[in-house]
């Protein structure tokens, strides 16, 4: 249960997320994005891991009929709750537990979302959790996982490290760039190559992989049936 990298208990990191993040990510296209790529339907239960402050969770909970939003940090979870709270959605079920602890003892869902929050698990421990994803989710159901993840050639790492840290410094304040560099030198970002391979050795088919860049990937993926 504790932090890995960026401290996400930190309650001024926590106030603070949304208007940071929202200097380098559009969350309205993000959110119709993964809408669209799991096909989101009224009569759908999802769930979450990493929710953060919500931002998913909240717009999902508008169209589907259940979410479990799962999170480690307790100040994420209560932001979030605090935020639903105010739009009177009624919908969502938050459990303070990490994608390796969380024991899913409902109905199996219609899909799987985790976006910006794989990375905090090292090679081994991703694979666990893809493993243990896949058993939550209906067959034929879905998994979209949107993270740092790298798709550039080994020899090259250390321009395409420095340009990832200085793109980051340009588009937002000095207090990101140094999460940048804290992600880069604590946190667990893979190749694409093994992500790919962890999916589908976990009972997944890949239907897309989509390189927004050479350091950040989304993959929309079917369990298999
Ligand atoms: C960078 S934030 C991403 C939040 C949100 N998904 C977004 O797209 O903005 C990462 C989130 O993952 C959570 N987290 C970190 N380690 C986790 C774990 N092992 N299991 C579940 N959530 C975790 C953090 O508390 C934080 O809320």
């Amino acid at each position: 249960m504790d932090q890995v990298g960026a401290d996400y208990e930190n309650i001024e990191r926590v106030r603070a997320y949304d208007e940071q993040m929202s200097k380098v990510r559009d969350f309205n296209k993000e959110i119709e994005y993964i809408v669209n790529a799991i096909d989101l339907k009224k009569e759908h239960n999802i769930l979450e891991f990493g929710s953060g402050t919500g931002n998913f969770t909240i717009a999902a909970a508008r169209i589907c009929k259940k979410v479990y939003a799962i999170d480690i940090s307790s100040n994420m979870l209560t932001y979030l709750k605090n935020k639903a709270k105010q739009r009177n959605i009624k919908n969502i079920i938050t459990i303070q537990s990490g994608f390796l602890n969380y024991q899913h003892k409902n109905e199996l869902v219609d899909a799987i979302i985790t976006n910006v929050a794989l990375h905090h698990l090292p090679d081994f421990w991703k694979m666990v959790s893809l493993y243990r994803m896949n058993k939550m989710i209906k067959p034929g159901g879905k998994i979209f996982i949107g993270d740092v993840i790298f798709s550039f050639p080994v020899e090259e790492y250390k321009d395409k490290i420095t340009n990832f840290i200085n793109n980051i410094e340009n588009s937002a304040d000095p207090g990101f760039a140094e999460d940048a560099e804290t992600h880069i030198r604590e946190e667990f970002s893979s190749f694409d190559w093994v992500i790919e391979g962890m999916l589908k050795r976990t009972g997944f088919t890949i239907d897309k992989i989509d390189y927004r860049n050479d350091t950040f990937a989304i993959f929309i993926c079917t369990k298999k049936q």
